[in-house]
């Protein structure tokens, strides 16, 4: 029995099914985008483990930062005796984000817990209850981020009843547009539908705050058109609502920019970060006005791990290498290589309907009919399994479970590029075939 299989059993034994994986690799080692598995075998990563490796797999710099803190200490917590990592790294994200206001940051463990963070900080500030999410959106899988998480099955199913006071409107999905429309004559209707929403649903003056992803993450890399938020923010300073930008999949250069929503020229009031900011380890942060961040009472935020040292010290060194190392003009180059790469793929196969996203950040949709767009998820799931046999790693997204989606770590090699994308493309051959 090899080793695999020897865990897969043990792991059936002894860790929930509830607790997905998208493919059988136990992993022993992984550098920059390749993982090695238990058995030997190596994966060229295109999943980044769900967008966390932005800066690769044991980046020599973020392993030196972790070594380093975790040989001093590991904790204190903030609230017992601070330190000075957590008030360098709010500093430096203070800096960075997008805005030229005054800004604070807070940090907790997971992305889950900045949004509910960004969410509480929102109604506190307005004294109002309601939030309004989008369809396709997803924010986690704590109670408050569940509801406002948009995909039923599997990440609501059962798990009832809901937080109240969680509005969804329609996204810009130009691809399937919920209004029948199409960019640009549609003039971004779906932007200016939040004012018709208010009417038919909750009252502005109900409403703390209106939350979205730049680029939906799990939601199928849906990316709204260039006008998009700059209508959408113009309407929640009309009524005094906090936008609420969720940063968590798409900031730490994903997108080749620090921050998505650069590409949309915007200044949220509040972004929440995650996933790729510590470069592995667990940590998430809330950064917005300083008016608003201030307005919950001494005591109202944090918790026992938010801004562990050892996580602030790892996220300090992934923006040195992001933002120092030049990593964020790699990824605008990556995007770019990407982008054309997909865009050959779809001229090829007709079961790439649509390729999506912004810099790296990328997409396709697949689809079984190119007129209907009927969603082929059965060919996506068979696609993720074919790649994974060859030693591809790559994750599916889309409420239909339809969109590969490329997170690979931008460190990623020309040749590793190369290896993955033809593993990629005589997967989709046979795939194609067999149709
Ligand atoms: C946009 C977005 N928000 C929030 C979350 C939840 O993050 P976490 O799984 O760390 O709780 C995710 C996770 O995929 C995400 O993509």
């Amino acid at each position: 029995m090899s080793r695999q299989a020897e865990y897969q059993a043990l792991r059936d034994r002894h860790v929930p099914k509830g607790a997905s994986h998208a493919t059988p690799a136990f992993i022993k080692e992984a550098r920059g985008a390749v993982m090695i598995d238990v058995d030997g075998r190596e994966l060229i990563d295109f999943a980044g483990g769900i967008g966390v490796m932005n800066v690769g797999h044991s980046h020599p710099k973020v392993v030196a930062a972790i070594q380093d803190q975790a040989a001093k200490f590991t904790h204190t917590c903030f609230h017992v005796a601070m330190y000075e990592p957590y008030v360098d790294l709010a500093a430096r994200l203070n800096d960075l984000s997008p805005g030229d206001f005054h800004k604070k940051t807070m940090f907790a463990n997971s992305g889950a817990e900045a949004v509910e963070n960004a969410i509480k900080i929102a109604r506190h500030a307005t004294g109002r209850p309601a939030v309004i999410a989008l369809d396709g959106a997803f924010h986690g899988r704590t109670l408050l981020t569940m509801t406002l998480t948009s995909k039923v099955k599997p990440y609501k199913l059962g798990f009832g009843p809901f937080a109240p006071e969680v509005y969804r409107m329609p996204n810009a999905y130009c691809y399937r547009c919920p209004f029948g429309l199409r960019y640009p004559s549609c003039g971004v209707a779906c932007a200016d539908h939040l004012e018709e929403f208010f009417v038919g649903n909750v009252a502005p003056e109900q409403t703390a705050a209106v939350i979205a992803e730049p680029v939906q993450g799990e939601g199928g890399f849906v990316t709204p058109p260039p006008e998009y938020f700059a209508k959408l923010q113009a309407i929640c300073s009309k009524y005094g609502i906090v936008l609420v930008i969720d940063e968590v999949q798409t900031a730490m250069g994903r997108t080749g920019k620090l921050f998505a929503i650069e590409h949309w020229g915007i200044a949220p009031d509040v972004v929440t970060t995650a996933k790729s900011l510590a470069g592995g380890l667990p940590l998430s942060a809330v950064t917005g006005r300083a008016e608003l961040m201030d307005g919950p009472h001494v005591g109202g935020l944090g918790g026992t791990f938010g801004g562990n040292p050892v996580a602030c010290r790892a996220a300090l060194a992934v923006l040195e290498v992001l933002v120092e190392d030049g990593l964020l003009a790699r990824a605008e180059q990556l995007g770019a290589e990407l982008r054309r790469r997909l865009d050959v793929l779809q001229r090829r196969f007709e079961l790439i309907g649509d390729v999506r996203g912004k810099g790296p950040m990328l997409a396709i949709e697949l689809v079984r009919d190119r007129e209907k767009k009927t969603p082929a998820t059965d060919e996506t799931k068979k696609l993720v399994k074919r790649c994974y046999e060859k030693g591809l790693v790559l994750i599916a997204c889309g409420n239909f479970g339809n969109v590969i989606r490329t997170l690979m770590p931008l460190v990623i090699t020309d040749e590793q590029l190369d290896r993955g994308f033809e593993i990629l493309e005589s997967a989709l051959q046979e795939i194609s075939q067999a149709r």
